[in-house]
């Protein structure tokens, strides 16, 4: 669905609703409607308790996805579903409402429904939404079973009190969808890879004056810089985006954007409390010179110089290169018009940078301008990671799980 704001911890995120049989089950088509309004891909699994409450129509429909309660997908031919591929695929299992029954299933790990199944074979975490009656949910089986289920990792979303389906009062009801949402949201973050890490990041071209009105610059959009910054936002990161001259809107979630103008504003920007910072990425088209001598009128033709001097700007990822401690990480960025790689590695040694992202105008697609790019990333040791031509949010995707996987080295 895709219209979420993208600061929502849930964006992108694939989330396995299980749907088992209490009447809360009728919440669910709601609940699935909220994950993806906040930019969630869902996929569903009910039990055959669950259809007597809900039909798989109302949940195949919301969801534009087969939904998953049987073995067996075509009896006819004897398709079956594989609970195995289901249970890899979730970013998490979230089981809302689920029943004592389940829980209970749960805890003993059976496998006699296939929900019940993908739960066993699952890999990702697993939360659960506990919705019955007050007395069922206060037994002591029943707290246990959520007790055990909690040692082992999974998360609990306690239920509400209030009126129930029996006309008792009392707590058991299932928490409403956007609580539920709000709750895995939470969640998320919590678990966010980049949580606490501090990002400074450079994006866009700059502007060098001549005079008033005219400037040596280039053709960056700065589109890749903010898709980067969206995604490093999206896995928790404290974002801090020094932009030079771009025609794109603020990215949502970033804690702070400084719009510069020049390489020594943004240099300015860029030295600032820079030791405060986890990472430093470079992705700005940063002017390599600017005129000696610029008016602060406009020239009129035949005042124009015939020919315009030209001094070095501050480079501000050598800058960070020189600066950087033990506890830092910088990232460059190197476009290129051939194929780039001797030019990539020595800009990586000399700017003392952890790794450098490398893109071509040789290739089609990517580059200035486009919302494509295709990339080649080189670790010191001289390692290339190719990736294939693709959006810029993909491609900023793919260089923020290259960062999280040389973090965790
Ligand atoms: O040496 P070159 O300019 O091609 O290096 C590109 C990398 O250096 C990019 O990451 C760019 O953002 C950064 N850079 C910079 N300041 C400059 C020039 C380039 O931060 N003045």
């Amino acid at each position: 669905m895709g219209y979420a704001a993208p600061s929502s911890a849930l964006h992108g995120k694939r989330i396995l609703l299980g749907v088992t049989g209490s009447i809360a089950a009728y919440k669910s088509a709601v609940l699935a409607r909220e994950l993806q309004r906040r930019g969630a891909i869902v996929r569903v699994i009910m039990t055959p308790g669950a259809i007597e409450f809900i039909a798989p129509l109302t949940l195949s429909t919301l969801t534009d996805h087969p939904v998953y309660s049987d073995f067996t997908e075509n009896k006819d031919s004897g398709e079956w579903t594989n609970h195995v591929d289901l249970g890899l695929w979730g970013d998490v299992f979230l089981v809302a409402p689920a029943t004592a029954n389940t829980l209970s299933a749960f805890v003993q790990g059976s496998c006699d429904n296939f929900l019940q199944a993908v739960h066993l074979s699952s890999r990702c975490p697993v939360c659960v939404a506990p919705a019955m009656d007050l007395d069922m949910f206060a037994h002591q089986a029943t707290q246990s079973n959520l007790a055990t289920l909690a040692n082992r990792g999974v998360g609990i979303i306690e239920p509400d009190s209030g009126l129930l389906a029996s006309g008792l009062e009392g707590k058991g009801r299932m928490l409403e969808p956007a609580a539920i949402a709000d709750w895995l949201e939470i969640w998320f973050y919590e678990r966010a890879p980049l949580k606490g890490k501090r990002v400074l990041l450079t994006a866009g071209p700059t502007q060098e004056p001549i005079d008033s009105v005219r400037f040596i610059g280039n053709h960056s959009s700065g589109k890749m810089g903010f898709a980067l910054a969206r995604a490093l936002v999206q896995q928790g990161a404290e974002v801090h985006l020094i932009s030079g001259p771009v025609q794109l809107n603020d990215p949502a979630g970033v804690a702070s954007i400084r719009r510069v103008q020049t390489a020594e504003e943004m240099m300015i920007a860029a030295r600032e409390n820079f030791h405060t910072y986890d990472i430093a990425i470079a992705t700005a088209a940063v002017a390599d010179a600017r005129p000696k001598q610029r008016s602060f009128t406009k020239l009129h033709r035949n005042e124009l110089p015939e020919v315009i001097a030209l001094e070095p700007t501050p480079d501000i990822l050598a800058h960070w290169g020189e600066q950087k401690k033990a506890h830092q990480t910088v990232i460059g960025f190197a476009l290129e018009t051939d194929d780039g790689v001797a030019s990539a590695m020595s800009k990586l040694k000399r700017k003392n940078l952890d790794f450098i992202v490398l893109n071509s105008t040789a290739d089609r697609g990517a580059g200035f301008g486009t919302d494509t790019n295709q990339i080649t990333i080189f670790d010191p040791n001289g390692k290339a990671h190719k990736f294939e031509l693709k959006s810029k949010t993909e491609v900023a995707q793919d260089i923020v799980q290259h960062l999280l996987n040389y973090l965790t080295l």
